[in-house]
């Protein structure tokens, strides 16, 4: 094991990712995380279970850098689409770390700067009305023993590191628990697309659609509850 801690990377794009020395892995692709986030979760999950909920109820694995949570506070506040988003963390990143990530310089919009800090430095497992339009909550625990809530989430982004580093996450017993966390017509969105994994949401029931994927990966799924 690495002594070495979690550290910035510049990707593709120019916004940062961090390293994780234990796992030999990164938060987000190395051909660009803002692109990336964009593209997975907001353009090809969140767009599109706004066509059919209002309000959209965003569910994700791994809060993380909190990145795809401002970006779909941005999505609200642009399209006056409200959404209610809660995500969960196991291990939550320090404040020195998240100071330094440089998704400012990507956004237009100065505002979600203190929004950004704001998602970071609220309180665990509490609900914050962030705007009329926007309603976070951040759990701190591991997803494995989540105690979901019945057909609640419109739209899940699982963002799990990959399934070679942390096989624990997808498993078909947490594609099921997702599964019933949906409404009907509710979607899991990820950045990958391994045959394995295809195969097991299948088997949790979902209908899996491999769709492109963002710049430097060819693939992406959403799998949709019927
Ligand atoms: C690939 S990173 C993505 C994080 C985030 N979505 C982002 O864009 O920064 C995976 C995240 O899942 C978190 N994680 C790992 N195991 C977890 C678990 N069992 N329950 C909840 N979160 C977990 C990690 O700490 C990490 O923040």
């Amino acid at each position: 094991m690495s002594d070495e801690k979690i550290h910035l990377k510049v990707t593709g794009d120019g916004s940062h990712t961090l390293f994780v020395p234990e796992l030999n892995e990164n938060y987000h692709s190395w051909h660009g995380a803002y692109t990336e986030s964009v593209h997975v979760f907001i353009e090809t999950g969140l767009k599109i279970a706004a066509e059919k909920f209002k309000p959209v109820h965003i569910f994700e694995v791994g809060f993380g850098t909190g990145l795809n949570a401002i970006l779909s506070y941005e999505f609200a506040r642009k399209t006056a689409h409200a959404v209610t988003y809660t995500g969960i963390e196991k291990n939550p990143l320090n404040m020195d770390l998240v100071a330094q990530l440089n998704y400012r310089d990507h956004w237009k919009d100065e505002n979600l700067d203190e929004v950004f800090m704001q998602m970071h430095s609220k309180k665990w497992d509490e609900e914050w009305n962030a705007a009329p339009f926007f309603r976070f909550k951040k759990l701190n625990g591991s997803v494995l023993d989540y105690i979901f809530p019945t057909a609640e989430y419109h739209v899940i982004f699982f963002d799990a590191f990959a399934p070679e580093k942390q096989p624990e996450m997808w498993t078909v017993e947490l594609f099921s628990k997702l599964y019933a966390s949906l409404q009907p017509g509710g979607m899991l969105v990820t950045y990958c697309a391994k045959g394995q994994f295809k195969r097991d949401l299948r088997s949790a029931g979902f209908e899996v659609e491999t769709l492109p994927g963002p710049p430097g990966k060819r693939e992406m799924v959403r799998g949709t509850k019927r």
